[in-house]
C-alpha cells in the first residue's frame, strides 16, 4: 500500500512542481502549511469572538449579524471556517504523505505518534465550534455529540437530555462551550508544538508566496461562497435536510448508521492501529553513526547539521586539547550520513590506508564510499576511452540510479555511480577527488526534488557547501562547470536523464581536462 501510494505522490509533486517552480510546491510545505492555516483560524476566531453573543437566545443572531455584515465580520467568519476546513485536509495529506514516504521509520517515530492526538483534538475543536452557532446543525451536532460521549457513561447521566429541553440548555451550559471551544484549540496548538519539537528547525512557516497565495484564495471563495448558518436552533423539531460540512462532521452520519457503541470502536481501532504504524513497519533500523574522538576537534559542524539533533558538543573526556567533543544518541539518529558530510576531517584525500573521519556510520563508512569511488571511477575512465566520463553520487531516496545508468548507456553517456543515504553525506571534497584524482570530466550530485530532501536538509547543506555558503566547501579550485546537481524524484527519471544529457554536452564544449590518469585511494 505503501509504494502505490508513495508513486501517487511523486506523480502529484512533479505535476505541482510545473506551476509551483520546485521551492513553492505546496506538497512539501503541508506541515507548515497547517501551521499557517491554524494561525488564520486564530486571527479570524479572535476577530469573530468579539461580535459573538455567548448566551442561549443571542448567539444565533450574533452570528447571523456578522454574515451580515460580509465585507469585514462576515469574511472572517467564513475565512474562519474555510481555513479550518482546509487545516483537516492539509493535515490528512500530510499524514498520507509522511506515511507513503515512510518519514516515520526508526527515531522519526516521535513525530509520527504525536501527530495522531492532533487529528482527534482538530477535530474536536471544529466541532466544538459547530455547537456555537446554535442553528439546526449545531442541534444536530450537539446532541449527536452528547450522545456519543454518554455512552461511555462518564457523566453520571444522560448529557444529551440537556439539549431536549429548552429550559435544561442554560446560558452557563453555553458559555461552558464557548469555553471548550477556545481551550481544545489551543492544546491543539499544544501538541502540535510538541509533534515538532524534536525536529531541528521544523519549517512551521511556509515561503511568503505560499501564505499570499493561500490567504488571498480563502478571501475569494469567503466572498463568493460565504458561510452561513441554518435555520434557528429548534429543540421542539428534529434537523432535518442539513447542508452538511464533509470536512469535520463526517462521522456523524456513520454514527447515525452504526450507533455510539460501533463508532467508539472504530475510532479508537484507527487510533490504535494509525499510532502503531512505527511497530508495524518491518525496515531493518540501519545503525547509528559513531565518533572516532581521536579524530574529533571538536568543531561542532556535524551537531549543526544533524536535521534531527542528534548530536550533542559535550565536554571533552580523552584529555585532547579541544573543550569539547562530538556524543551521538543512538535512539535519535536515522543513520542519514549528514553530518559525515560536515566532518571537516571526511576527506578522500588521505594518507591512510585506514581511512578513519571523526564521526562516521557504520554502514556505508566514509572509506567504503572512497573505495567504491576510487573503483566506479577508474572503470568509468576506462569505458569512456576519449568521450566524457561522470560520476554520478546520488542518494537513494531520488532517481534510480541503476535505471538512469541504463538510460544513460543506451544514449552513449558513460556514467559511473555511487549511491549514498542522502546527498548530505557526501563531504564536498568527493567531487574536488572525482575531478582532480579520478579524472572524472564531470561530476553530478543527485538527490530528492527540490525542497523534498527525505532526510529534510541534506539538499540544502549540499548546495551550501557547494556554494561556499557552509563548511566544509567546496574548494574555490574546482571547475564549477564541471559540477551538476540534480534534484528530482523517482518518477522524474526522463527529466534527470534530459539534465544528465545537456551537462554531458556542456562537457564537451569545455576545453580538455589534463591528461587522464588512474585515481587511487588518497596521497600516499
Ligand atoms: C495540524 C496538524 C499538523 C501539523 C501542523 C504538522 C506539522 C508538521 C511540521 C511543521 C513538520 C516538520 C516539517 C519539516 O520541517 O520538515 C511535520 C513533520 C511530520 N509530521 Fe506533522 N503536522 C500535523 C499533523 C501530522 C499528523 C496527523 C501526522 C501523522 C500521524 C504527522 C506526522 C509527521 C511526520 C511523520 C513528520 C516527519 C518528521 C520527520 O521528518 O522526521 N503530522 N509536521
Ligand atoms: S547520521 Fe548523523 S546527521 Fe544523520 S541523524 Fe545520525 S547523527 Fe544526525
Ligand atoms: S564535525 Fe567532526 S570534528 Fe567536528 S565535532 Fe563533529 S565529529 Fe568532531
Amino acid at each position: 500500500m505503501q509504494q502505490p501510494l508513495r508513486n501517487f505522490f511523486q506523480h502529484i509533486e512533479t505535476f505541482f512542481d510545473g506551476p509551483f517552480d520546485g521551492a513553492l510546491n505546496p506538497m512539501r510545505q503541508l506541515g507548515s502549511l497547517a501551521f499557517f492555516l491554524y494561525w488564520i483560524v486564530a486571527g479570524s476566531g479572535i476577530y469573530i469572538y468579539i461580535f459573538f453573543d455567548t448566551s442561549v437566545s443571542g448567539a444565533y443572531e450574533s452570528v447571523e449579524w456578522m454574515t451580515n455584515q460580509w465585507y469585514l465580520a462576515g469574511i472572517m467568519r467564513s475565512l474562519h471556517r474555510y481555513a479550518s476546513d482546509a487545516m483537516v485536509v492539509v493535515a490528512m495529506v500530510h499524514l498520507l504523505r509522511e506515511f507513503s514516504y515512510g518519514r516515520y521509520v526508526g527515531a522519526r517515530w516521535f513525530a509520527w505518534f504525536t501527530g495522531v492526538p492532533i487529528i482527534w483534538f482538530l477535530f474536536f475543536s471544529g466541532v466544538s465550534g459547530y455547537w456555537l452557532v446554535w442553528d439546526m446543525l449545531a442541534q444536530y451536532v450537539a446532541i449527536g455529540s452528547m450522545e456519543w460521549l454518554d455512552w461511555l457513561g462518564i457523566f453520571g447521566k444522560q448529557v444529551a437530555n440537556n439539549f431536549l429541553s429548552p429550559i435544561t440548555i442554560t446560558d452557563r451550559f453555553f458559555t461552558l462551550l464557548v469555553f471548550i471551544h477556545i481551550f481544545v484549540p489551543l492544546f491543539l496548538l499544544f501538541i502540535m508544538w510538541f509533534h515538532v519539537m524534536r525536529l531541528k528547525s521544523p519549517r512551521i512557516n511556509p515561503p511568503k508566496m505560499l501564505m499570499i497565495s493561500v490567504s488571498l484564495a480563502l478571501v475569494v471563495l469567503s466572498l463568493v461562497y460565504p458561510a452561513t448558518s441554518h435555520e434557528k436552533a429548534d429543540l421542539s423539531a428534529v434537523a432535518l435536510n442539513l447542508d452538511f460540512d464533509w470536512f469535520y462532521l463526517i462521522a456523524y452520519p456513520l454514527f447515525d448508521a452504526i450507533g455510539p457503541g460501533p463508532m467508539w470502536a472504530v475510532g479508537i481501532g484507527v487510533t490504535i492501529l494509525v499510532s502503531l504504524v512505527p511497530l508495524l513497519n518491518r525496515t531493518k533500523r540501519e545503525p547509528a553513526a559513531f565518533v572516532s574522538l581521536e579524530k574529533c576537534n571538536g568543531c561542532s559542524r556535524c551537531a549543526s547539521d544533524c536535521p534531527y539533533d542528534a548530536i550533542e558538543m559535550k565536554p571533552r573526556t580523552d584529555g585532547l586539547k579541544f573543550d569539547i567533543e562530538a556524543v551521538v544518541d543512538a535512539n535519535a539518529c536515522v543513520a542519514c550520513g549528514i553530518c559525515v558530510g560536515a566532518c571537516p576531517v571526511s576527506t578522500p584525500f588521505r594518507h591512510d590506508e585506514q581511512l578513519v573521519t571523526g564521526i562516521d556510520l557504520p554502514e556505508p563508512s566514509l572509506k567504503s564510499l572512497r573505495d567504491s569511488a576510487v573503483d566506479t571511477m577508474n572503470k568509468t575512465r576506462a569505458k569512456a576511452g576519449q568521450q566524457n566520463a561522470i560520476m554520478v553520487f546520488g542518494c537513494k531516496n531520488g532517481v534510480n540510479l541503476e535505471k538512469l545508468n541504463a538510460e544513460a548507456k543506451a544514449n552513449n553517456i558513460h556514467m559511473g555511480i555511487l549511491q549514498v543515504p542522502c546527498s548530505g553525506m557526501l563531504p564536498p571534497s568527493f567531487i574536488d577527488f572525482a575531478i582532480s584524482r579520478g579524472s572524472m570530466d564531470g561530476v553530478v550530485v543527485m538527490g530528492c526534488s527540490e525542497n523534498g530532501c527525505y532526510h529534510r536538509f541534506g539538499q540544502f547543506w549540499t548546495e551550501d557547501r557547494i556554494n561556499q555558503l557552509r563548511d566544509p566547501n567546496l574548494r574555490t579550485r574546482v571547475p564549477r562547470e564541471r559540477l551538476a546537481t540534480i534534484w528530482a524524484n523517482p518518477t522524474n527519471l526522463t527529466k534527470a536523464l534530459n539534465q544528465v544529457s545537456d551537462f554531458n554536452k556542456k562537457l564537451s564544449s569545455l576545453p580538455a581536462q589534463q591528461e587522464p590518469s588512474t585515481a587511487s585511494g588518497g596521497d600516499k
